[in-house]
């Protein structure tokens, strides 16, 4: 390996400390489904389960000896879904879009009953957007979800029942 060289390499229980700085990173946790700042219990509990367990691969992007970003691949069947983020002073270089290209390559080496890779984003992550995109995924579905907790607190299903939604359908489509 040269000083340069960029690769992949699997994740052991000496990077705990390396992922945990990287999970509360801030731009990671505005990026993420769930925004909640990770404590290191939760953290370490969790990745000890990851690396015991078989259908979760996490890798290192390393250049030479310093490592620049992480990869998980969180497979179910002949899906696998993926979760990536790259260091906060390595972005903006093309790491990002690299990182992905390289999991397709282990993934088709390493899990070949893997047939999809599923990157989910927000609308707002332009920057992972490209990454996905430029490696050749295709944008499939939109996913809309209810925060039933917030919605029952506000009270805001009183103004729906089926006649006036049905109404308001209409005039949208006429
Ligand atoms: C998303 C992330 C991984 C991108 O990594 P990166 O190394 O900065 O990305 P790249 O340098 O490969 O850039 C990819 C493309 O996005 C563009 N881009 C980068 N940052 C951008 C930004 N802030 N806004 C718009 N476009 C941006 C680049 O110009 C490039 O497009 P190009 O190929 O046309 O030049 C990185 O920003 C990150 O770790 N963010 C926090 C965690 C996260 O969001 N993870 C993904 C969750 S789905």
């Amino acid at each position: 390996m040269n000083d340069g060289e960029v690769y992949l390499r699997k994740a052991t229980l000496s990077d705990v400390n390396l992922l945990f700085e990287w999970v509360n990173d801030k731009d990671v946790r505005k990026n993420a489904f769930d925004t909640h700042t990770i404590t290191f219990e939760e953290h370490s509990s969790w990745f000890n389960r990851l690396l015991n367990g078989r259908n979760q691969a996490q890798y290192i992007l390393m250049r030479g000896l310093k490592p620049i970003g992480q990869i998980r691949l969180d497979i179910d069947c002949s899906d696998a879904k993926i979760d990536y983020s790259i260091a906060n002073d390595e972005r903006g270089y093309g790491y990002g879009k690299l990182i992905i290209w390289l999991v397709v390559k282990k993934v088709r080496e390493d899990f070949p009953e893997v047939n999809r890779l599923i990157g989910r984003i927000k609308p707002s992550n332009v920057a992972s957007f490209y990454c996905f995109e430029k490696n050749g995924f295709e944008e499939k579905y939109q996913q809309l979800e209810l925060n039933l907790g917030t919605l029952k607190a506000s009270g805001e299903m009183d103004d729906i029942h089926p006649k006036s939604a049905g109404e308001t359908v209409r005039k949208l489509i006429s």
